[in-house]
C-alpha cells in the first residue's frame, strides 16, 4: 500500500527522551479522512506508554490521542466530512463494527478496537502512531466534528480527559442532586469537576494538598477534602453517590470507599493494575457499595460530549507548549505541575 512519510515525535525506548523522526501514514483509502493536526493534548497515558509502564509498548511509539485538526483530503466514499472541516480524533481509530459492543456504541470495549497509538493498523499491518505528528489518516466513522464556537487548543483534552470522565458520569446517571467526588486534580480530574458541575451535581475534590483548593473551586467544585487529613476524611463518611478516581498509580482505595453512600460506586479510571493494599470488603457488603472501572467512551458518546461542550462553552484549562518541550512537560506532569493539561501547538513540529 502507498504510504506518505510525515514528521513525528516519539521514542524508541522506555528510557530515551522523545525526539523527532519520520513515520509512515497510509494514503487515504475510500473511507478515510486525512487530517492536518493543529493541536494535540498530552495525556498521562502518553507518558505511561512512552515509558512502558504497562509492559505492552512496541517501539518506536508516537503518543497523542487528543487530536484536533483540519481535513486536507478525503477518500471517494467519505460523506461526513469535506476538505477544510475542523475535526477531532480521540483514543480510537477502528473497531470490528459488528460485535455487540460496537452495535451498542461501545467501541471502546470491542475486543478488536484499535487505539490511536499502540494499536494495529489493519491497512499497513504496522502499529498505529498517534497525534504527536504532522498528519493522521483515519476512517471517517472514527472522526468527530468540532463545534465552531470552541477554542481548538482548549477542546483537544475533551477527546480523552473529557470523555473518560463523562462516560462514567453518564453511565451512573449523574444529574441534579447527585453527590460526586473526584480524586486527583490533573487532566482528567479537572474535566470531571467541570462536567459534573455542568450536569448540576454537587462536586467535591479529594486532593493531596491545599495547593489546588482555589483552582478547584474556580473549576466548579463545591468542596475540597485533603485526603491526607484523617478528620477531613471522617467528616465525609457515607456522603458520595459516585467517586471518579483519576490517580495514575497504585494507592489505597479503602478510605474512599468509606466516603460512599449506600449503593455508591467508586469508579477507577486512573490506575491500571493490581491494587495495593487490597480492598476490604466489609464496607462494601455493609452498604451495597461497588468498585468499578471505565475506559474512555464510544464514538457517539464522544460526539455527544463535544456537542455538550459546545452548548455549555466548556473547554479544558491548558498550557500550550511546543513539541520540543514535551520531555520537560512529562517531568512536570509527574510532579502534578500542570494547570491542568498540556496541549502541543503542532505548528512547532512543522516549522
Ligand atoms: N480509564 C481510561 O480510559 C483512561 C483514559 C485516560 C487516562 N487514563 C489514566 O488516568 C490517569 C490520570 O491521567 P491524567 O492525564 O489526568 O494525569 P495527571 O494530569 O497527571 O493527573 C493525575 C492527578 O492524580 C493525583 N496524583 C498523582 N500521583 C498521585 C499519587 N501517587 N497518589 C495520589 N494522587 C496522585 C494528582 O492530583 P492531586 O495533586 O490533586 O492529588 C494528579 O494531578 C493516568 O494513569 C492515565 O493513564 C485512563
Ligand atoms: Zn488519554
Ligand atoms: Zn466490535
Amino acid at each position: 500500500m502507498i504510504t506518505k512519510s510525515v514528521k513525528a515525535f516519539g521514542t524508541e525506548s522506555p528510557e530515551a527522551n522523545l525526539k523527532q523522526f519520520n513515520i509512515h501514514r497510509r494514503e487515504v483509502t475510500i473511507n478515510d479522512v486525512e487530517i492536518d493536526i493543529l493541536f494535540c493534548g498530552v495525556c498521562h497515558s502518553d507518558l505511561h506508554f512512552a515509558r512502558n509502564d504497562w509492559g505492552m509498548t512496541q517501539y518506536p511509539v508516537v503518543p497523542g490521542h487528543e487530536i484536533v485538526g483540519k481535513v486536507i483530503q478525503v477518500g471517494t466514499g467519505v460523506s461526513k466530512y469535506k476538505i477544510g472541516d475542523l475535526v477531532a480524533v480521540g483514543c480510537l481509530v477502528d473497531s470490528c463494527k459488528s460485535c455487540n459492543n460496537c452495535k451498542n456504541d461501545l467501541e471502546q470495549y470491542c475486543p478488536e478496537w484499535v487505539g490511536t497509538y499502540g494499536g494495529y493498523d489493519k491497512h499497513l499491518n504496522t502499529p498505529t502512531h498517534g497525534g504527536y505528528a504532522e498528519t493522521i489518516v483515519v476512517n471517517e466513522e472514527f472522526v468527530l466534528s468540532v463545534p465552531k464556537n470552541l477554542d481548538l487548543a482548549g477542546i483537544a483534552p475533551v477527546l480523552c480527559a473529557g470523555i473518560t470522565t463523562w462516560s462514567p458520569l453518564k453511565h451512573w446517571k449523574v444529574g441534579k442532586n447527585s453527590k460526586v467526588a473526584v480524586v486527583g486534580l490533573g487532566g482528567l480530574g479537572h474535566m470531571a469537576i467541570k462536567l459534573a458541575h455542568a450536569l448540576g451535581a454537587h462536586v467535591s475534590l479529594f486532593s493531596r494538598s491545599t495547593n489546588k483548593m482555589e483552582d478547584a473551586k474556580a473549576l466548579g467544585a463545591d468542596a475540597v477534602i485533603i485526603s491526607t487529613e484523617e478528620t477531613q476524611m471522617e467528616n465525609v463518611m457515607g456522603k458520595f453517590d459516585i467517586i471518579i478516581d483519576t490517580v495514575p498509580y497504585a494507592h489505597d482505595l479503602n478510605p474512599y470507599i468509606n466516603t460512599l453512600n449506600t449503593n455508591g460506586t467508586l469508579v477507577v479510571v486512573g490506575y491500571l493494575g493490581p491494587l495495593d493494599p487490597m480492598l476490604v470488603t466489609v464496607p462494601m457488603i455493609m452498604g451495597r457499595k461497588s468498585v468499578a472501572g471505565s475506559l474512555i467512551g464510544g464514538i457517539a458518546e464522544t460526539q455527544e460530549l463535544l456537542d455538550f461542550c459546545g452548548k455549555h462553552n466548556i473547554h479544558s484549562d491548558i498550557e500550550v507548549i511546543d513539541i520540543q518541550d514535551i520531555n520537560i512537560a512529562y517531568e512536570r506532569m509527574l510532579k502534578s505541575d500542570v494547570k491542568y493539561r498540556f496541549v502541543i501547538d503542532m505548528k512547532s513540529l512543522k516549522a
